[in-house]
């Protein structure tokens, strides 16, 4: 076949003729065990709270939890992400690393009921226990005190590790973190706990929601001290995870996942760990709130959202629908 100047026409359109053509050629596929689930376990309640802003989404019981726990690994999803919201809040986030702590106690819990047939990932952070809502201790001047910071991350690792936690999974945006936690696993006996490190974290407006779940709002300034700029090119991140691989890091996350895909992609060229990336709560509410007003046809996007973020090299997924998109592919 020749075009209007003698040339030979290219057909790309011959190999999306019908499905099975399609299907056959399809080379990014999004899996259930490729998705991580957040959840999130709230001391104190004794039923599921739903949240306003994520449809769909609440904050769990211990019951609950376990229960959801069991319907996302019969799926097939990958493993799970544990948020603890205490009901008690202080300025050194003493819950997070109390052995009685919310998060302790349901990840024992979870560890007992589902065990080795998921994996268990801790969010380790202080902002869910701090009460002004910052990611780390502050200094008289209301900054965050980064080392002092680093003390309380390796106390809270070395917390979740023992409570059954298999990966911990630090996403405050310290300085040193990982290496701080890396050596506070080893020096507990905790040397095959892998650590997922939320490496290239930015500063976004996508995490709103999560803030009425985790009810971790911060009550005075922003993150924007110790999480990434919006605008600042990909180099900065790629540092970012040169310093946590270096530190000891087993796996590097990006987050948000949509907004970021450019990050994603050169963090997938420059690194053959495992890579994640976190479809964030406002990546979620903004779906969920088009799709209520009948805006857009909710299944398709979200899966298109989910390839998007494969195809632009994400190895796992972290995303409040994975049990239900888990459902669907089997
Ligand atoms: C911090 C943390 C946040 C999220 C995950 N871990 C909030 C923040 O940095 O403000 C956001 C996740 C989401 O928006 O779904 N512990």
């Amino acid at each position: 076949m020749t075009g209007p100047a003698g040339f030979p026409v290219a057909r790309p359109r011959r190999l999306r003729r019908t499905p099975a053509l399609r299907r056959l050629v399809t080379d990014v596929r999004v899996h259930p065990s490729d998705l991580i689930l957040p959840m999130f376990v709230k001391e104190g309640i004794d039923a599921p709270a739903p949240i306003g802003s994520m449809p769909g989404v609440v904050q769990h019981t211990l019951d609950s939890l376990v229960k959801a726990a069991y319907e996302a690994v019969t799926a097939g999803v990958g493993g799970l992400v544990l948020f603890g919201v205490p009901a008690a809040k202080d300025a050194r986030g003493s819950a997070a690393d109390d052995p009685d702590g919310i998060v302790q106690v349901a990840l024992r819990r979870l560890a007992a009921e589902v065990g080795d047939s998921t994996v268990l990932i801790s969010d380790l952070c202080l902002d869910e226990y701090t009460d002004h809502g910052h990611c780390g201790v502050l200094l008289p001047s209301g900054d965050v005190d980064n080392d002092a910071t680093l003390a309380r991350y390796a106390s809270i690792a070395v917390a979740q590790a023992t409570a059954g936690a298999h990966v911990v999974a630090p996403s405050g945006m310290m300085d040193g973190q990982v290496g701080a936690i890396r050596a506070a696993l080893d020096g507990a006996g905790f040397d095959a706990v892998p650590i997922l490190a939320y490496s290239a974290k930015y500063s976004s407006a996508f995490y709103g929601p999560f803030r009425e779940a985790a009810e971790c709002a911060p009550r005075f300034g922003d993150r924007s001290a110790y999480q990434q700029d919006p605008a600042r090119s990909a180099g900065e991140a790629l540092r970012e995870v040169a310093l946590d691989i270096a530190e000891g890091a087993d796996a590097v996350m990006v987050k948000p996942a949509l907004a970021y895909l450019d990050v994603l992609a050169a963090v997938r060229a420059a690194t053959d760990l495992p890579v994640a990336a976190y479809q964030v709560s406002g990546e979620y509410a903004m779906v969920e709130a088009a799709a209520a007003n009948g805006w857009i046809d909710r299944d398709r996007v979200i899966t298109e959202t989910l390839t998007a973020i494969r195809r632009a090299g994400a190895d796992m997924i972290l995303t409040y629908w994975a049990t239900e998109v888990a459902q669907r592919l089997r």
